[in-house]
């Protein structure tokens, strides 16, 4: 069997984590390997369906991702997490339940991920009409040894999905 492994992304809402797990799945089947995707906002429309964003909800939102990505990882997946994930001692979790997991910090300046407002959830936080809501009036923990770290407003998307591929190989995932 194939060692599994989970790449888990955290960042901002915006900052390029669906964007680049898109990139990423493609050049992990392109290494012969079968690869399943928690995404985030996928993840709240069925297994965490009804969970709101306090810490508690959100606490809980990372266990379910994380245990799944456990179960999957131990078989020999190759698994990617794409949620915010804001808080260290949730992530630290995930880590110690998963093992075999490779942090990717989506580093992208709040100004930055606002003025994408991709699904204009930002200009509603602003507005006061979303609460909670992660860099405006909700905390986000950055890693402090996060594996890589992706700068999305100066890399391509290309090239952030390259730096996690070259972590995974350094790692021996692909041997
Ligand atoms: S997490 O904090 O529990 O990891 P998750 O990644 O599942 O969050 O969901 C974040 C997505 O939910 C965002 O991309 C956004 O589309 C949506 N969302 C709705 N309300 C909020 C909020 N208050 N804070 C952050 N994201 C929100």
């Amino acid at each position: 069997m194939q060692k599994g492994f989970t790449v888990w992304f955290t960042g901002l809402s915006g900052a390029g984590k669906t964007t680049i797990t898109e990139r990423l799945v493609e050049l992990i089947q392109e290494k012969g390997r079968n690869v399943e995707v928690l995404d985030g906002d996928v993840v709240r429309t069925n297994l965490s369906k009804g969970l709101g964003f306090s810490k508690e909800d959100r606490d809980t939102n990372i266990k379910r991702i994380a245990f799944v990505c456990k179960l999957l990882t131990r078989n020999g997946a190759a698994v990617i997490s794409a949620a915010i994930s804001p808080y260290r001692d949730i992530r630290q979790h995930a880590r110690d339940e998963i093992k075999n997991f490779v942090e990717v910090y989506v580093s992208c300046p709040l100004e930055v991920c606002e003025s994408r407002d991709v699904k204009g959830l930002y200009a509603k936080a602003r507005a006061g009409e979303i609460k909670q809501f992660t860099g405006i009036d909700d905390p986000y923990e950055e890693p402090l040894n996060p594996e890589v770290v992706c700068e999305t407003d100066k890399e391509t998307v290309e090239q952030s999905a390259q730096k996690v591929m070259a972590k995974l190989e350094e790692l021996g995932y692909f041997a």
